[in-house]
């Protein structure tokens, strides 16, 4: 049984998974389920519905057998070696594989975790996975593009210095332009001891290109598929590939090049994979977002871009 708070509100709810926390439930996603989606939800979607969770953690178990997941592991916790935090805040913390990693190396440095993340199900994951390594103070079910004052003010809570994770790309397959992730997280960076570990694919797309040409892209398809379903009943069935338009996008102020999803009979926003070229976006980090690069790994994944890691502070 744990408690489950809602604003001001606090109810009980029996879960079964989560025990000993405290689950928060963003006032944005209430009200969210099958029929009753945001229009602008893409990723969003996929990732609130379970079947679009579910699909991923099958996308997952194949990627951590891909051969350079333990070189982009040993990246991340190269970044942190000999930093100095209280807290591991982890934002998208999907299953909490790579939080877990985090802990296995720099444990003692840890009073406490916290997993950030808009998929309930994947949050339970997370929290099975971390809650015998540390004390979770809180499970945080929100919408990094869309934070409102309440969850500001619970991060604003969390003791002493935090490292702030946002791994696997989570910003880059933002449904919004990513100023609004980007600028929520320096927000909630509100100790000037706090840091950002951050995860995005550094390159350019050329051309439109299908998920099934990328190396483990064959799974995209069934959580594009899924995020697409919860948006209305009754159920799509028999949805293809061929239902979609893929439109790519640049930005130069970003350095961002996208390829968009779009479900073609309801002119939906299904998905977005963005890259980002190296200089501007460091630029744009810098003067736009005012966050100070520390240090940066570029990991060729032989899949036509880099897996980037950078360490973040505020300026
Ligand atoms: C690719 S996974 C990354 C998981 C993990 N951090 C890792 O590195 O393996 C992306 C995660 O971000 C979450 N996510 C996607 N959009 C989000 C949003 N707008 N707000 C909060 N979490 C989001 C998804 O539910 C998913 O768990």
């Amino acid at each position: 049984m744990e408690e489950k708070q809602t604003g001001e509100r606090k109810s009980t709810v029996r879960n079964g998974n989560l025990s000993n926390a405290r689950f928060f439930e963003a006032a944005s996603l209430r009200g969210i389920e099958k029929g009753k989606v945001p229009p602008d939800f893409g990723c969003r979607a996929i990732f609130h519905s379970w079947e679009g969770s579910m699909n991923y953690l099958k996308r997952a178990e194949h990627e951590r057998l891909s051969e350079n997941s333990a070189e982009v592991a040993a990246a991340y916790l190269g970044m942190i070696d000999g930093l100095r935090f209280t807290g591991l805040v982890s934002i998208g913390a999907g299953e909490g594989i790579v939080d877990e990693q985090l802990f296995a190396k720099h444990q003692p440095a840890f009073e406490y975790y916290v997993p950030v993340d808009i998929s309930r199900w994947l949050l339970c994951t997370a929290f099975d996975r971390l809650s015998r390594l540390a004390p979770i103070p809180w499970v945080i079910n929100c919408d990094v593009e869309n934070l409102g004052p309440a969850e500001t003010t619970l991060f604003n809570g969390l003791a002493g210095a935090r490292l702030f994770a946002c791994l696997g790309n989570v910003l880059g397959n933002t449904d919004r332009h990513e100023q609004f992730g980007f600028k929520a997280i320096g927000q909630l960076m509100s100790k000037p001891a706090d840091w950002l570990l951050l995860s995005v694919a550094v390159g350019r797309f050329e051309r439109v290109k299908d998920p099934n040409e990328t190396k483990n892209g064959f799974h995209i398809w069934d959580m594009v598929f899924a995020g697409v379903s919860y948006h209305r009943e009754p159920e799509v069935r028999g949805m293809r590939a061929d239902d979609f338009d893929l439109i790519l996008q640049t930005d130069e102020d970003t350095g961002s090049s996208s390829i968009v999803f779009i479900y073609k009979p309801w002119n939906q926003l299904a998905f977005t994979l963005r890259r980002y070229d190296l200089k501007p976006f460091l630029n744009w980090l810098d003067r736009k977002m005012g966050f100070v690069v520390e240090r940066f790994e570029l990991l060729d994944t032989g899949a036509g871009f880099d897996a980037g890691t950078f360490l973040l502070k505020r300026r």
